[in-house]
């Protein structure tokens, strides 16, 4: 068995995990937007510098890297697995989107509310969609192929930038929102 896979399929479902309990809390969020009460516009600009900084530079990276080189070893996957970069790509452009109605929004700038909920909305359910398919076909194909699959060089292939809100050390600008995380966790 190949540790390699192992531990960077432990890594991608563990995103997973905190990457879940971003995409409720910000569709909470957007419940709030839609029930006319106010957001917590710092949250969700908080959130989404988050993902469009993390889950988009190194999770989705990570994702298309393991993407390659199981084709590597069976060149068939490509068909039933092609829709993984299309959707990293669709995902970012979706997040960037989102983080801008809010940014514009902090700015002053007068936006209307449903159009931010829709967007908020767009980029919840393609967000969750993609994690189930991940989490249904890709990662136990992943599994499947962990004792072939070297990953090992995982490393010098995917960026190495730590996580910054769940990794070792949580970066001063993201205090907030794991704050945040942890209150939301505690009221269940
Ligand atoms: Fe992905
Ligand atoms: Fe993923």
């Amino acid at each position: 068995m190949s540790t390699s896979a192992s531990k960077v399929l432990a890594e991608l479902r563990s995103d997973h995990r905190n990457l879940t309990v971003l995409i409720d809390m910000l569709d909470a969020e957007a419940d709030r937007l839609k029930a006319l009460e106010d957001p917590n516009y710092e949250l969700l600009r908080d959130i989404m510098l988050y993902m469009t900084g993390y889950p988009d530079v190194v999770h989705h990276r990570k994702e298309d890297w393991v993407y390659a080189k199981m084709v590597g070893l069976r060149p068939a996957m490509q068909r039933d697995l092609t829709r993984i970069e299309r959707d990293h790509a669709e995902i970012a452009k979706l997040g960037t989107k989102l983080l801008n109605d809010i940014e514009a929004i902090e700015s002053g700038t007068v936006m209307r509310r449903f159009d931010v909920v829709e967007d908020a909305r767009a980029y919840v359910n393609r967000q969750r969609d993609h994690m189930r398919w991940e989490d249904e076909k890709l990662f136990p194909l992943i599994d499947s192929l962990k004792a072939e699959l070297d990953l090992s060089e995982a490393s010098s292939n995917v960026p190495k930038t730590p996580d910054p809100v769940f990794g070792p050390k949580v970066d001063s600008g993201f205090r907030n929102l794991l704050d945040a995380i942890r209150k939301d966790q505690q009221s269940g």
